[in-house]
């Protein structure tokens, strides 16, 4: 498989949410290789994209409400922006903003999505949104400091960030053990998705020949985020798990799932 996925899978196992940061400011050259992957994602993509803010004033992070000024020192941030009259497809933002995220951290850089502390307004200052956008998160950029802070640990505590559900729990359809290799690899990957208070609200379902990431049917889950924008995250990564473990691309569907094959071509 290309370089790209290598890379991606590689970070897969290397990001961790990191909300502190130092303030030297991200290289030109990498803040150029992201915006060139960044143009790429969104030509790609109807109605979602993402947003790359070399420099910023720090509002965003520091708004007076309630849990805000968790995020410190981030001299850059993403913003993943999706369509306003249709939830239904916040996969699609959390699909090509993962590539992003996945990209930064191969960079060296620290990363975390953001849907509930953060400044709405403050953001909206730094976008030029349409109408027809929405912006539902964003994630710092930049050089996280070494060590984790008092309150990082306490967010990382409060969310349960280490823990993942267990692939048993996650994998429907055929029996796990019938799972050809490819598509645990993916599975796996695919478990290891940041989600929003770590809630992982997805279940993968393979039916012999393909792979399914569909939301789960837990009601009144933690955190007020799209579901669909988790699952969209973790389709990422289920992705770049099935192409590394397949060494060849995979074909992707949305629909009211979001499908993948992952059937190398004149396989069955
Ligand atoms: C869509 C989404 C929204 C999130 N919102 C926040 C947030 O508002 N504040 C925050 O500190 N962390 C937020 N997180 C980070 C999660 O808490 C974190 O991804 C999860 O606990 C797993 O930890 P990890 O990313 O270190 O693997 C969010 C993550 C996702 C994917």
């Amino acid at each position: 498989m290309n370089e790209q996925n290598r890379n991606w899978y590689e970070a897969i196992a290397l990001r961790h949410s990191r909300r502190k940061y130092v303030r030297t400011p991200v290289e030109p050259e990498k803040l150029e290789r992201l915006a060139a992957l960044i143009d790429e994602l969104n030509r790609g993509s109807d109605a979602s994209r993402i947003a790359l803010v070399h420099s910023h004033d720090g509002a965003i992070f520091s708004g007076i409400r309630g849990g805000y000024g968790i995020i410190k020192g981030a001299p850059s941030y993403l913003a993943f922006i999706g369509a306003s009259d249709d939830s239904e497809r916040d996969e699609e933002p959390g699909y090509i903003g993962e590539a992003a995220v996945l990209e930064a951290t191969h960079l060296g850089l620290g990363t975390c999505w953001v849907s509930g502390t953060f400044d709405p307004a403050a953001a909206g200052q730094d976008l030029d949104l349409a109408a027809r956008e929405r912006l539902l998160a964003v994630s710092p950029l930049g050089y996280p400091k070494e060590s984790y802070s008092f309150t990082e640990k306490v967010m990382k505590r409060a969310a349960g960030s280490h823990t993942r559900k267990t692939l048993e729990k996650l994998c429907i359809g055929e029996m796990l053990s019938q799972w050809p290799d490819w598509a645990k690899t993916a599975a796996e990957a695919a478990r290891l998705a940041p989600s929003a208070v770590n809630r992982q609200p997805w279940v993968f379902r393979f039916d012999g020949r393909e792979l399914t990431v569909e939301v789960d049917a837990e009601g009144g889950s933690r955190g007020s985020a799209s579901k669909r924008l988790d699952c969209g995250i973790a389709l990422r990564h289920l992705v770049v798990g099935a192409q590394h473990s397949l060494d060849a691309p995979v074909s992707l569907s949305f629909g009211d799932t979001p499908r993948i094959t992952g059937v190398r071509p004149g396989g069955r």
